[in-house]
């Protein structure tokens, strides 16, 4: 077999470690110095040999992160034209249209910026739409940590469980979840202010969820707003214990503290964002990705 090299963001350097022993590849890791003025200089600790794979998510700090995937891209190109970028986390992937009239499709400048870095192939991990993947011209891969978050909760023995959707955009991810579960699933109608962020469930009572343990499945967790508000009206109907399955865990501020006080048992996430909730490997999907 010809020689694979990853080389790890500092972002991601566990899963890429994790990665590179799934493939048998070499690793190469990266330094990292920011300047007082806020600039990365990233370094790579050895040269990479073969197809190479950067591995990188693009969390908080966004643009800093992206900063230094660009940078390992453009390192990396300088020893092959085969440069796979895989970016667990890809931040900006909900800028992917023009909600209010004059904004910028953020995304869509990400998918420019890293073909010019020189990226040949993105793999992404369970990216917020479909219609993000279309931003971009070079080949895109979106693998699911799904199965994987599946096969945990179930180990989790709930009582008669239910798979729940905090909103209708995740409809087909909760039936997804729902099928590796071996379960049913139902989807909340969420409504969020566009100009406040603020979060509202819009579904009036339900029957099917009195006594019952429910799995909330989502993409992403970031101010916890939603996971909030969907465990409160789930509580108010009389359910059982709330556990929250999500692939990326941003939890931003005290949204973990938020959370659990809402009721929630635990939130299990995937490490495409590393974290005290990041239980769930993803190096296998993205090894089969590759
Ligand atoms: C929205 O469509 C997403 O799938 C998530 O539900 C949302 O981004 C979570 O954000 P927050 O935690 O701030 O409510």
């Amino acid at each position: 077999m010809s020689a694979v090299t990853v080389i790890g963001g500092k972002a991601s350097e566990d899963l890429a470690r994790k990665l590179a022993r799934k493939l048998k590849a070499n690793f190469v890791s990266s330094e990292l110095r920011v300047f007082p003025d806020g600039e990365s200089k990233v370094t790579i600790s050895a040269k990479p040999k073969g197809k190479i794979i950067v591995v990188n998510s693009t969390y908080p700090p966004v643009d800093t992160n992206l900063m230094q995937t660009l940078s390992l891209i453009s390192k990396a190109r300088q020893f092959s034209r085969q440069v796979i970028c895989a970016i667990p986390y890809m931040g900006y992937a909900r800028q992917d249209r023009e909600f209010l009239q004059g904004e910028i499709v953020t995304l869509s400048v990400i998918a420019k910026l890293l073909s010019a870095a020189g990226a040949s192939k993105i793999i992404v991990v369970d990216m917020h739409s479909m219609l993000g993947l279309k931003h971009f011209t070079i080949p895109i891969k979106n693998v699911s940590a799904v199965p994987e978050l599946a096969n945990y909760l179930k180990k989790l023995r709930l009582k008669n469980p239910l798979v729940v959707s905090p909103d209708l955009g995740g409809k087909e991810r909760a039936k997804e979840f729902a099928k590796f579960y071996g379960t049913n699933y139902i989807a909340l109608q969420k409504q969020r202010d566009r100009k406040t962020g603020k979060v509202q469930i819009m579904t009036a009572n339900l029957d099917g969820v009195k006594g019952r343990d429910l799995v909330l499945v989502d993409d992403m967790i970031s101010t916890g707003g939603s996971i909030v508000k969907a465990t409160q009206f789930l509580k108010k109907q009389k359910c059982g214990r709330v556990y929250v399955a999500c692939t990326h865990a941003l939890l931003i501020d005290n949204a973990e503290k938020k959370i659990k006080k809402s009721g929630v048992s635990a939130i299990i996430s995937a490490n495409t964002i590393p974290g005290n909730t990041s239980i769930v490997d993803v190096s296998g999907v993205i090894a089969k990705a590759i």
